[in-house]
This record gives structure tokens, sequence and C-alpha cells, in this order.
């Protein structure tokens, strides 16, 4: 079946689009990427990335370049939980190699193949702006850093508990927090 977004998406779609002149309307298709993985099975088939196309009149390569250039956008289905871990720079410094190692063989799987029990990803992905706290993933829309082994054990039992994750960024470790508050003088 082709992909539709529902009533009350397409409504939040016209007031998005509204905010920008007619001939711009590529300027809203990272929100609408986002809304289209969110509500077409967490992933961008190219079904659902002409559909995309066809709401914003942009020819289907031009979805298709964006969703593949962000790694936030899923090509393919995923599990339940993707862990995406940062391979980069100051993470590769500070074992990114061996964490994605210990993470794929805790779960049982192969980078971006499902777990068996439908539950989690693995994906490898570039630097995810925080640096200074690596090695790190993120999950969902929470950062997971200073990434330890025991860290891992303990994250990816809860979440196969069905558990809640209250880890609250630490702002002593965000490089971004601290890049908020800027510069102390003591
Ligand atoms: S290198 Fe991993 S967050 Fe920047």
């Amino acid at each position: 079946m082709n992909p539709t977004f529902s009533e009350s998406t397409l409504s939040n779609i016209n007031r998005l689009l509204s905010r920008y002149p007619a001939d711009k309307r590529k300027s809203a298709l990272l929100p609408l990427l986002h809304m289209a993985q969110a509500e077409f099975g967490g992933y961008l088939s190219p079904e659902t990335m002409d559909y995309v196309a066809q709401l914003l009149t942009l020819r289907p390569i031009e979805v298709y370049e964006v969703a593949s250039f962000y790694t936030m956008f899923h090509k393919q289905p995923t599990g339940k939980y993707v862990l995406e871990v940062c391979r980069t720079g100051p993470c590769a410094l500070n074992g990114a190699e061996s964490i994605i190692d210990y993470i794929t063989r805790k779960i049982g799987v192969t980078i971006n193949e499902i777990s068996s029990d439908g539950l989690f990803t693995v994906k490898e992905v570039e630097c995810l702006a925080s640096c200074g706290t690596a090695p790190m993933m993120q999950l969902g829309e929470r950062y997971i850093e200073n990434l330890t082994e025991q860290k891992i054990d303990d994250i990816i039992d809860r979440l196969k508990h069905g558990e809640r994750l209250d880890i609250e960024p630490n702002p002593e470790n965000s490089i971004l927090f601290r890049s908020c508050q800027g510069q102390s003088n003591g």
C-alpha cells in the first residue's frame, strides 16, 4: 500500500509549508523526512521518499540525496532501538572500535542488522558533536556518553526488560554544555 500521512500529520505539514514561499518548499524536506520516518515504520522506503518528493513537488533524486546524506534517516527497517555509535575522530581514539565490537557481540548482530528479538540495530555514524565525551552513541534523541562495557551492559539489559532509560546528560561532561556556558575566567 502506498504511504499516506495521517490527517493530523498532513495538517502539521500544511502549517509548516505555509512558512515558506511556494518555490522554496524544499526547505521543509528535513522535517518531512522526520515525520515520514516516524509514521511509516521507522525507516524511509523508496515509496515513502517518492511520496515526500511528490508532496514537496521535488524530483525523487532530491529526496534520496538528502535521506542518504544524514545518518539519522534509516533506509531499511531497524530494530525498536537503534544504537548509533560514533566511529570517527576522538571517539575512534577513545575506543569506539572495541565498543562497537562489544555491542554487536553482546546483541549478536552485525552492523545494520536487526537482532533476532527485533529490539536492536547497531549503526556506525559519523561525528555527533559530542567529541569531549567520547566514546559515545545516540539512542533516539538521547546521547549516551563516556561509554564503557559496563554502561552498555546496563543499557541493553534495561532496554531488554522494557525499562525506561533515565540517563540525564551530565553537564560536567558535556562539551556542548560547556560551549554554551562560555569560558570561565575563574
Ligand atoms: S568524534 Fe564522536 S562525537 Fe565527535
